[in-house]
């Protein structure tokens, strides 16, 4: 049985008084759920999200992270600093790095490395963009985007290794992926994951415009196993709707 993961990914947004007023409010929402809870703040509130959540069944992650322990890479936050800070998790290949800062899958690949090498949950984040959609190019998308990052190159059990399939076009936008479309794309992955790779227990998560309003809807199907929120994240009454939320298979 796969536990469900409902994982808050903060992007640039919530500052001190936002993140405070969050844990303020989500109290002991984690403790009480069925659901494995992921919040990803931006770096600089790191330590103080960790810290008002420490004994909460909060796992902390961090949005991404430069593939070295430490050393003279300005601007950059590597290994180190994240398990100083009590990080636990890591999201990679986010569409939003891979689009705005170009990150290619040479890079996402030695990141996916990185992340296992130092024992992190790796949250593996891909999707195609609308016109590959709209071509058809969507399963070569995802196949290049997952061959790419983990051929020869899982060492973690499959319990800490999680894909998040994020269609581009319904990030930030409102529009969702249906449940059927969603759900196409799940089972694909499940089937690279258990035959190319054996990997059976990895979670599924179905990211892009998940709310309160849609969430049960989406996680009906048997191969999605979760959200990655983005939006519907950042204010602690709509994520605890998502997090108190119990999947109907
Ligand atoms: P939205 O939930 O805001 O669409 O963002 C999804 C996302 O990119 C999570 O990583």
């Amino acid at each position: 049985m796969r536990r469900t993961i409902i994982a808050a990914n903060w992007k640039m947004n919530n500052l001190t008084g936002e993140v405070k007023n969050f844990f303020a409010e989500f109290g002991d929402t984690a403790v009480n759920s069925e659901n494995e809870v992921v919040i990803a703040p931006a770096y600089p509130y790191i330590a103080l999200a960790s810290a008002l959540s420490a004994g909460k069944n909060v796992t902390i992650a961090a949005q991404d992270v430069y593939p070295k322990a430490e050393g003279a890479f300005t601007g950059m936050v590597g290994g180190k600093m994240l398990a100083d800070l009590g990080v636990k998790a890591v999201i990679i290949g986010h569409s939003e790095r891979r689009r705005i800062f170009g990150e290619p899958n040479e890079l996402i690949r030695e990141k996916v490395k990185f992340v296992q090498e130092n024992g992190l949950h790796l949250i593996f984040c891909v999707g195609e963009t609308l016109p590959e959609r709209e071509n058809g190019s969507m399963f070569d998308v995802l196949k290049e985007q997952i061959y790419s990052a983990f051929d020869d190159n899982l060492t973690l059990a499959p319990e800490k290794i999680t894909v998040a399939y994020e269609p581009v076009w319904a990030i930030g936008t409102g529009v969702t992926a249906t449940p059927e479309q969603a759900a196409e794309m799940h089972t694909f992955i499940r089937r690279i994951l258990k035959e190319r790779y054996g990997y059976e227990d990895s979670r599924i998560l179905y990211g892009g415009s998940v709310k309160p309003e849609n969430i049960q809807g989406l996680m009906a199907n048997e191969d999605i196993d979760g959200a990655l929120v983005g939006g519907a994240s950042l204010k602690a009454s709509s994520f605890m709707k998502l997090v108190n939320f119990q999947a109907v298979k």
